[in-house]
């Protein structure tokens, strides 16, 4: 079942485009050091290996559609590695601008900006000759520039970026665990909603967003807000620049540092626990090398077995995350019956994370932790055991509880859904536990 819905949320907002690649499972073959890799316009690339191919081989660490980033070259193991100049990303000219234009608007007079060629402008004649035809967004004031995300369109689900906001009451809990623990540090990567809450709630964090979407130029100062930045090879697109901001950062943030990451959920585990342990070794070495940084990775349940086996620090909170604009992942009309599948993996103590209990959450005293409505807590195993917002039952035979619509099976001693495909289960032997 898990292998199911993860291959089709792969289909759906990470592996789109048509290339013979998509159709196979995708591996990482994890590398101590990729910046001796063959680099891409988005920096190191991953060595790849799929099950359809015999050798791996070098493509883009975050784009997986050839339309996206065409990059690929084939893994060679003897040969000479060039230290050759890399290419830099073909919009930065564009962010240059986009920065200098910012930097340059004035307190009195109306902003323009044009949502079709990510710019803008307080000169009215500028409207004339250059974005006539365009989607232009006026009589905009400086303190409307500092809320993009109501200005910017969320770049499309099929791309890269799979760009979901989360709604505001999602937004307020998390909140609310800032405000109850007083954290004052805060990573926010790929998170933009947290960083535009954290810079307008008067809490007291410091925040920094590190995020690919190079529109935000024209609305973070990328000195002190903004690091364009691409959380699976861990690259600074402006180089020394960035890293030098990046790292004083992390250097002031003697209290504490808090790591809040929603990835596109078609990105590998792998890539993104290796770039929040990097993250955690930089902090380290300002401020001792047993600092633990609290860390939040937003991610669908039926990624957890991914999540843990890379960072076995984390658990999985079970507080539903809503998104704005994903129809499977809301709560409501069109949403799935039992919410959406979109957790928080932490590090945080369960008692440190209340979930609202008018929406139904509990408090369960022997796990410490709220749960969702509908999980109980099983006396034989001895924790609140669902995962996917309905409730559990217990097999006595299976030892452990599975979801609701699952029937032992006899032939197959597992549990599973009574149309289960039975003779594939025992003939293959893949009655993985795991699965369910
Ligand atoms: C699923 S959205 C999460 C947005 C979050 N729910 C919010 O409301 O702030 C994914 C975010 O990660 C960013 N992103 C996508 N690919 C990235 C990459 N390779 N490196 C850094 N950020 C990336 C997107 O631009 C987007 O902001
Ligand atoms: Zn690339
Ligand atoms: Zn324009
Ligand atoms: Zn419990
Ligand atoms: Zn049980
Ligand atoms: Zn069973
Ligand atoms: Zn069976």
């Amino acid at each position: 079942m898990r292998i199911k819905q993860s291959k089709k949320l792969r289909s759906k907002h990470f592996y789109n485009g048509k290339s013979k690649v998509e159709t196979s499972i995708t591996r990482v073959v994890l590398q101590d050091d990729l910046s001796n890799n063959p680099h891409c316009i988005h920096g190191p690339c991953i060595l790849w290996k799929t099950s359809s191919m015999s050798s791996p081989f070098y493509g883009c660490s975050s784009y997986r559609s050839r339309k996206e980033c065409p990059f690929f070259e084939k893994f060679a193991p003897n040969k000479q590695i060039h230290l050759v100049e890399h290419e830099t990303h073909p919009h930065l000219p564009f962010v240059l601008e986009r920065q200098s234009r910012l930097k340059a608007l004035e307190t009195r007079g109306e902003i323009s900006y044009c949502s079709t060629c990510h710019l803008c402008w307080q000169n009215q004649g500028e409207l004339k000759t250059s974005h006539q035809h365009h989607h232009v967004h006026k009589g905009l004031s400086l303190s409307q520039m500092k809320h993009p995300l109501s200005i910017l369109e969320p770049l499309s689900a099929n791309k890269g970026e799979a760009q979901f906001h989360f709604t505001k009451l999602t937004m307020n809990v998390i909140m609310s665990w800032f405000k109850k623990n007083k954290w004052k540090n805060v990573l926010c990567l790929g998170a933009p909603s947290v960083f535009e809450a954290l810079k307008h709630e008067n809490l007291g964090a410091r925040a920094l967003l590190l995020d690919i979407d190079d529109r935000l130029a024209s609305f973070y100062d990328m000195n002190e807000e903004w690091l364009w930045f691409n959380m699976f090879n861990n690259h600074f697109f402006l180089g020394n620049e960035s890293e030098r901001t990046f790292q004083e950062f992390l250097r002031s943030a003697s209290s504490d540092l808090v790591i809040v990451t929603d990835p596109p959920f078609g990105g590998k585990c792998e890539l993104i626990a290796r770039t929040l342990n990097a993250i955690t070794q930089y902090w380290r070495l300002y401020h001792g090398i047993l600092r633990v940084p609290q860390i939040f990775w937003i991610f669908p349940y039926f990624m957890e077995h991914q999540i843990i086996s890379c960072m076995d620090n984390l658990y999985m909170a079970d507080f539903q995350v809503d998104y704005t604009n994903h129809k499977t992942f809301q709560n409501g009309t069109g949403g799935r019956k039992s919410g959406s599948p979109v957790r928080v993996f932490t590090n945080v103590d369960g008692i440190c994370l209340p979930f609202p209990e008018n929406l139904g959450y509990q408090f369960c005293a022997p796990c410490e932790k709220w749960v969702s409505p509908n999980n109980r807590h099983c006396d034989i195993c001895g924790s609140c055991t669902a995962k996917n917002g309905e409730t559990y039952k217990h097999c006595r035979k299976c030892k452990r509880c599975v979801k609701k619509k699952f029937s032992h099976c006899k032939l197959c001693n597992r549990c599973a859904l009574p149309d289960h495909p039975c003779n594939l289960f025992r003939d293959k032997s893949i009655a993985d536990p795991k699965r369910q």
